[in-house]
């Protein structure tokens, strides 16, 4: 299990994932994919959904030169397979972040190092050089003088927690005791936090019924059915803030404080197999937007409040060539094409600095193609007058071809040139304004620092370009069906009041 988004409306659309007063909402990208989509158009990709934060399971040279200037912030990895050799060799290490790391910083915003993917769970034998190869690789930087900008972790199963719940009693594994204490000593001595791969989806289905669906979906739960943790009377409104807790709790019975909690992976899957009832679109759909309502209030779970829960949701686009259950192949958010799998609703609106020189004027997340496509037309057209060369098939900013991305250009290249004089960003309320530069790739939208349209005088218009490509929604409904769920021995019985 492995394990970062909003999303669309009519054709592709997606929020703001990210909080302006702290915390983040990002997504990882797996890349077991057939027809993965070259590093280009996965980052323009993600600007057109405004995605501010990204987690890749490796360090791949074309995804980090894409995500260059882009503004954009990667977590990279390192994998399994070098792990060892990292763990064991500290020159090996430090070629690692001279290729991998330093060759892209500061064009790139490389903000941390995951270091192995759930080693303790799936590789043990491996497990007692994490904290040697973590030590190396921060040596490495300190060298390339890179370690204040670069946190390094190792993301971690909840199967290091044998009994999660209630959390105010839960342990790490006693087994894994002084490899976790070394880990946890190395996180609090270099300013780092702990990564947490939490998965409602796998807990409530080990629980075999005893937890309801509402509470790992987010969803309000009855007076009947509250979660209360009997020792600390805490309330747990979901799953997930329970989870966090488990760990900040199991952390501190090994007598560590001051560890930030970051879930570098969590999701849903929407589609499964005959055994996994529970693996549906519209499940996805509700604990996608409310994991992301939840993360973007900014507080932290119950215990450690004052700490927002930055997450990654698992994961960008379906893995179709992973192995194992129907589910696992279905955890993607948006299609390779760049659609979204369901509708991602925008709850968190980004808070804008009237005074920042730096205002761009985007089509709203959500907004309808119709509205879009009349918007566009009039920006382009004798009215706005704005210059869209740039989104004609094979200029730079036609990819993605679709309204909600020739629309921001649009709307944004009139904004910047009839701002000053009383031009408003609204076009019939589909757009928003936003500090963030929508620019991607070889896109550079007006305005931008790296565009040299800046500060340009309105220029004649071109004709109203043609339609972007249509496209319906494809939502695939899936037929419950009745399975055996594995049971789990849980220890919940004074936990579920
Ligand atoms: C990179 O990300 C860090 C952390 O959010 C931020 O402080 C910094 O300004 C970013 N740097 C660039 C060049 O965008
Ligand atoms: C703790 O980990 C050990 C080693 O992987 C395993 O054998 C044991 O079953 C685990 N204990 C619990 C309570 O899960
Ligand atoms: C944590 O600290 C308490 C009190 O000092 C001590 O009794 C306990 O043994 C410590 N636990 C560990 C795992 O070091
Ligand atoms: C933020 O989320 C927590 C946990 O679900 C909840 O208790 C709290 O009421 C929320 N705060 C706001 C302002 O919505
Ligand atoms: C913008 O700047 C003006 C003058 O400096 C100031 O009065 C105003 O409060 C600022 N507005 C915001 C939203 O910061
Ligand atoms: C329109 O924008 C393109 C770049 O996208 C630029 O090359 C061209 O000069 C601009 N046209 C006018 C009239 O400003
Ligand atoms: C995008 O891909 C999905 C899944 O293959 C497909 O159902 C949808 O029609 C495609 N949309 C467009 C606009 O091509």
């Amino acid at each position: 299990m492995k394990a970062a988004i909003c999303l669309h409306g009519i054709l592709l659309f997606c929020g703001l994932f990210f909080n302006a007063l702290g915390s983040f909402v990002g997504i990882n990208i797996g890349t077991d994919v057939t027809n993965l989509p070259s590093a280009a158009n996965i980052v323009a990709i993600l600007k057109a959904q405004q995605i501010t934060h990204v987690r890749l399971f490796n360090a791949d040279a074309h995804m980090l030169n894409a995500l260059s200037n882009t503004g954009i912030e990667v977590m990279v990895s390192v994998t399994n397979e070098e792990l060892l050799g990292i763990g064991r060799s500290p020159s090996t290490a430090a070629a690692w972040i001279n290729q991998h790391v330093a060759a892209y910083v500061p064009a790139t915003n490389i903000t941390a190092i995951a270091v192995g993917s759930e080693v303790i769970t799936s590789i043990p034998n491996i497990a007692p050089v994490l904290a040697p190869a973590m030590n190396y690789l921060y040596k490495a930087l300190v060298a390339a003088n890179m370690n204040y900008l670069i946190k390094v972790s190792t993301p971690h199963s909840m199967g290091v927690i044998p009994r999660p719940f209630p959390p105010s009693s839960a342990s790490f594994n006693t087994s894994w005791n002084s490899i976790m204490y070394q880990i946890l000593q190395f996180l609090r001595n270099t300013n780092s936090f702990y990564m947490l791969n939490a998965y409602p989806y796998y807990e409530y289905v080990k629980s075999n019924g005893i937890f309801p669906l509402e509470y790992a979906l987010f969803e309000p739960l009855s007076t009947a059915k509250q979660i209360v943790d009997p020792n600390t009377l805490f309330h747990y409104n979901s799953m997930f803030d329970a989870l966090v807790d488990a760990t900040y709790n199991s952390i501190a019975a090994l007598n560590f404080s001051g560890i930030p909690i970051v879930v570098t992976e969590t999701g849903w899957p929407w589609s499964g197999g005959a055994s996994e009832p529970d693996a549906t679109t519209e499940n996805a759909e509700t604990y996608n937007n409310n994991l992301i309502t939840r993360v973007l209030n900014d507080t932290g779970p119950p215990s450690q409040l004052s700490i927002p829960i930055h997450t990654y949701i698992y994961e960008l686009f379906d893995e179709d060539k992973r192995p194992g259950l129907v589910s696992e192949r279905n955890w993607g958010v948006l299609f390779t094409n760049g659609t979204a799998v369901y509708d991602l609703k925008l709850h968190a609106s980004e808070t804008i600095d009237a005074n920042s020189s730096n205002v761009f004027c985007v089509a709203k997340p959500g907004a309808d193609d119709q509205s879009l496509q009349n918007g566009l037309n009039w920006a382009c057209g004798r009215a706005g007058q704005a210059n869209c060369s740039a989104i004609q098939p094979g200029q730079p900013c036609y990819i993605p071809n679709t309204y909600h991305n020739h629309a921001s250009y649009a709307y944004n290249d009139y904004y910047q040139k009839m701002h000053s004089s009383g031009g408003t960003c609204d076009f019939e309320g589909t757009a928003t304004t936003t500090t963030i530069d929508p620019s991607y790739g070889s896109c550079k939208f007006t305005g931008s620092s790296s565009s040299t349209t800046r500060g340009l005088f309105p220029s004649p218009a071109l004709g109203p370009i043609g339609p972007s490509s249509g496209g319906s929604r494809n939502i695939v409904h899936f037929s419950m069906v009745v399975t055996v769920i594995v049971l789990l021995e849980f220890n919940v019985k004074h936990f579920v009041a």
